[in-house]
């Protein structure tokens, strides 16, 4: 089974606050995307292509493997995924089997989890995805803030990437979705078009650098 991987860094990393875009912050001297690309890598994924922001490219290439193919992301995470799906397929080479799509924020993921997501493609799912239990009591609240329902969570998952597809099957997804779509993950794209998606388990290490704390979180990690 040939995979090709995404790894989706074109985001500016608002409420991370630094002064670069959040995938050009350090993490133990590596920038979180050459961390996800690593990742790939030695999970199995040899050819990666990475969405990147436009204003940025020259500084990705800095960071990254020469062989990493850069695109030039969209303005949500949908588009930037659109994009790099585009440059997936090269002019006269098969189409790969599979697709990998990872954040470039969840800079810890161990290969492991590459290796489980592989394993359940090659076993014949169109689509799967890490997940973790919810492990804290969850609720509705009202609009004032005010409990009004528990939500039983023993079925509930955390969903992480990367989440992997067959090629075929998640282009055809994006190819249906609505050109100004914007879904929190590629899960929910192939899901839209009534496409199965299976669980695996995540990692807690997989977690994704959102806010300061996250990282300074990630830097421990990193410094043990
Ligand atoms: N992403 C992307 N293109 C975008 C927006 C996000 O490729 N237009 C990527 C980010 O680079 C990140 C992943 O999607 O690796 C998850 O998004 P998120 O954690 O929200 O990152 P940012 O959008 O950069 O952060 P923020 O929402 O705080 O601005
Ligand atoms: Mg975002």
């Amino acid at each position: 089974m040939h995979a090709v991987g995404i790894v989706a860094a074109a985001g500016s990393g608002l409420r991370l606050g630094a002064d670069r875009p959040k995938a050009l912050v350090g993490l133990g001297g590596r920038a979180l995307v050459r961390w996800a690309v690593d990742t790939l890598h030695e999970g199995g994924v040899a050819d990666v292509v990475v969405a990147v922001p436009a204003n940025d490219l020259a500084a990705f290439a800095a960071v990254l493997p020469a062989d990493a193919r850069l695109v030039v992301g969209g303005a949500t995470r949908t588009a930037s995924v659109r994009a790099a799906l585009a440059a997936v397929t090269l002019p006269a080479r098969p189409a790969p089997d599979a697709v990998l799509v990872h954040d470039a924020a969840r800079p810890l993921t161990p290969p492991d989890v590459v290796a489980r997501v592989l394993t359940a493609l090659a076993d014949g799912a169109p689509a799967v995805v890490p997940v973790l239990p919810v492990v804290d009591t969850t609720v509705v609240v009202d609009g004032d803030g005010v409990v009004v329902d528990a939500v039983p969570r023993g079925r509930l998952r955390r969903v992480q990437t990367p989440q992997g597809f067959s090629r075929a099957v998640l282009a055809d997804a994006y190819d249906r979705l609505p050109a100004d779509a914007e879904l929190t993950d590629d899960a929910a794209v192939v899901r839209a078009a009534g496409v199965p998606v299976t669980t695996v388990p995540g990692d807690e290490r997989a977690a994704k650098v959102t806010v300061a704390h996250d990282l300074a979180l990630a830097e421990l990690q990193v410094a043990r």
